[in-house]
């Protein structure tokens, strides 16, 4: 498979359907820890789900609509991070990612997201890079902070997640305020 260093035993590669099975299992094992947070939990409940996501993902790339990413650590899966959404019109790219808990409190994500960030302003023309938080989810909240992201404002009652209605905080990182090009 084809991957991007960021790190000695730490890799981002594009999502494909090889993958299906670490990530399915990756993703049972977290149910809990990630049902708090995201919304989407229980539509996965075998690996054909999975599977079935991952194409969806790359066809999406394919449009230039989105770039699903796995993260590896010592050559295992341990999350995810990428554009969920790239708006080509306005240049915008809103970046996503959740790591399984026991990958947690080592800064991966945090340098998982600061590659991605860079790979967004080298490989297409955006201008901007969003993350949307919900604003109790500080340990989420603290990765756009570490990397110099301004908080822009809160968005109310947008998601509805685990039966609880969300609001989100909004970050946003403009080209030319990225400046940590390792
Ligand atoms: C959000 C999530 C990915 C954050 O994971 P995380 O492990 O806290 O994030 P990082 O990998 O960047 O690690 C940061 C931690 O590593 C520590 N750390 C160690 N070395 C570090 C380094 N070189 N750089 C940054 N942080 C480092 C930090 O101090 C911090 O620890 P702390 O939480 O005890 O303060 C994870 O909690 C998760 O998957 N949550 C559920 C899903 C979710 O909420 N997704 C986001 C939706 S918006």
């Amino acid at each position: 498979m084809f991957f991007r260093e960021i790190e000695k035993d730490l890799r981002l590669a594009l999502t494909v359907p090889q993958f299906a099975e670490p990530l399915f299992a990756l993703t049972d094992q977290n149910r809990e820890h990630l049902k708090v947070w995201l919304p989407w939990l229980d539509t996965v409940q075998e690996v054909g789900d999975t599977k079935m996501f991952i194409r969806d993902q790359l066809i999406r790339f394919a449009k230039e609509e989105a770039l699903h990413l796995s993260v590896f650590n010592n050559n295992q899966i341990v999350g995810v991070v990428g554009f969920n959404q790239l708006d080509h019109v306005n240049g915008v790219g809103m970046i996503g990612y959740w790591l399984g808990e026991e990958y947690t409190g080592n800064g991966v994500m945090t340098k998982a997201v600061k590659e991605v960030i860079h790979i967004g302003f080298e490989s297409w023309p955006l201008q901007k890079v969003e993350i949307h938080c919900a604003v109790d989810n500080t340990v989420s909240r603290a990765i756009p902070e570490r990397l110099g992201f301004r908080e822009e404002g809160t968005i109310r009652r947008t998601a509805k997640v685990n039966d609880k209605h969300q609001d989100h905080v909004i970050y946003g990182l403009l080209k030319e305020e990225y400046i940590f090009r390792k």
